[in-house]
C-alpha cells in the first residue's frame, strides 16, 4: 500500500468544504465535514462525473452530472443513477496538516513511491465534466499548491467551478437546477432538455429574481409538481438569489431531441 503523503493544510479546506486533488496520477476528493476530513474518488461511478464538482450536503456528495449521491466517509453509492461504490482513501491529520494514503482499488493505479501531490480549482483535473472547459467565459487552470494558498480557500469550496466565484449567472443557475431529477427517468431536468430558459433580473428591494421557462416531457406529467417544487428550494437556496418563478411552457413541446448526449448515454439511446 502506498504511503501516505502531505496534501494540505487544514486551514486550506473551509468546514463544510472540498478540495480537488491531483495524487500521482489520481484525481480525488478531500472533504471536511464536521471538522473531520475524507477522501473520496473524484469519479462518479455511474458515467464518470466528476464528484469534485458536486454538492455537498453533510456527509454526501451529489454528482453534477445526473446527481447520484455518495457518502463521502466510505464512498457509497447512496442513490441511482449509480450503482457502484467509488473508492475511498485513508485521512490523518497530524499538527496542522492532512495526509492522504490512496488505496489501492477501484478508480485507478495507487501512486508510486514517488508521489506528486497538486491542489487543483473545482473543475481544472476532470476531462469528463464541467472541468477543463468553460463556465461564464472564465476557464479554470491547474495552479500550484502555493497559488491556491495565496487565493485563500474560497478557491478550495466552489461548487460549480469558477462561475462560484463570480456573479450569479445563467450557467450557475442551470447548474443548480441539475440537482432536480425527474424521478421517473432519473435524469436531471437540465440534460432533458426540460429547461428553455432561465432570466435573471435584479430587484430593487436587492437580489436578483430567476425566471425559468420549462417544460414537461407530457401534458400530464404527474412529476410536474416536484418538479417546480425543487426548482423552486434549489435555486432559492442560492446566494443572491431573491425570489424564484417557474413558468410551464408547453410550446415548443419537448421531445427527446432535446436531450443531452450526457442524457442520450445514460438511457442507453442512441
Ligand atoms: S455521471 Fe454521475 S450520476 Fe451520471
Amino acid at each position: 500500500m502506498a504511503d501516505f503523503v502531505k496534501v494540505a493544510q487544514v486551514a486550506d479546506i473551509p468546514d463544510p468544504g472540498k478540495l480537488m486533488l491531483e495524487i500521482g496520477e489520481r484525481l480525488v476528493v478531500l472533504v471536511r465535514v464536521e471538522g473531520q476530513f475524507f477522501c473520496i474518488d473524484d469519479v462518479c461511478t455511474h458515467d464518470g462525473g466528476p464528484l469534485g464538482e458536486g454538492r455537498l450536503e453533510g456527509h454526501e456528495i451529489a454528482c453534477p452530472r445526473h446527481g447520484a449521491k455518495f457518502d463521502v466517509r466510505n464512498g457509497f453509492a447512496k442513490t441511482m443513477p449509480a450503482t457502484e461504490h467509488t473508492g475511498s482513501h485513508d485521512v490523518k491529520v497530524v499538527a496542522d496538516a492532512v495526509w492522504v494514503r490512496v488505496r489501492d482499488g477501484a478508480g485507478g493505479d495507487a501512486p508510486s513511491a514517488a508521489i506528486g501531490v497538486k491542489q487543483l480549482p473545482i473543475g481544472a483535473g476532470h476531462a469528463g465534466g464541467h472541468g477543463g472547459g468553460e463556465c461564464c467565459g472564465t476557464t479554470p487552470a491547474v495552479v500550484s499548491a502555493a497559488a491556491l494558498a495565496a487565493a485563500g480557500s474560497a478557491t478550495a469550496t466552489g461548487d460549480v467551478g469558477q462561475c462560484a466565484l463570480d456573479n450569479l449567472c445563467e450557467d450557475l443557475i442551470r447548474e443548480e437546477l441539475k440537482r432536480v431529477i425527474d424521478p421517473e427517468l432519473f435524469v436531471n431536468i437540465v440534460d432533458l432538455g426540460l429547461v428553455y430558459n432561465v432570466d435573471l433580473t435584479p430587484v430593487p428591494e436587492g437580489g436578483t429574481k430567476v425566471k425559468i421557462d420549462m417544460t414537461m416531457t407530457s401534458p400530464m406529467c404527474p412529476a410536474g409538481p416536484q418538479l417546480i417544487a425543487q426548482c423552486k428550494q434549489f435555486v432559492g437556496q442560492m446566494a443572491g438569489v431573491s425570489m424564484v418563478e417557474v413558468k410551464i411552457v408547453m410550446d415548443p413541446p419537448w421531445t427527446p431531441e432535446k436531450m443531452s448526449d450526457a442524457a442520450r448515454d445514460q438511457l442507453g439511446i442512441f
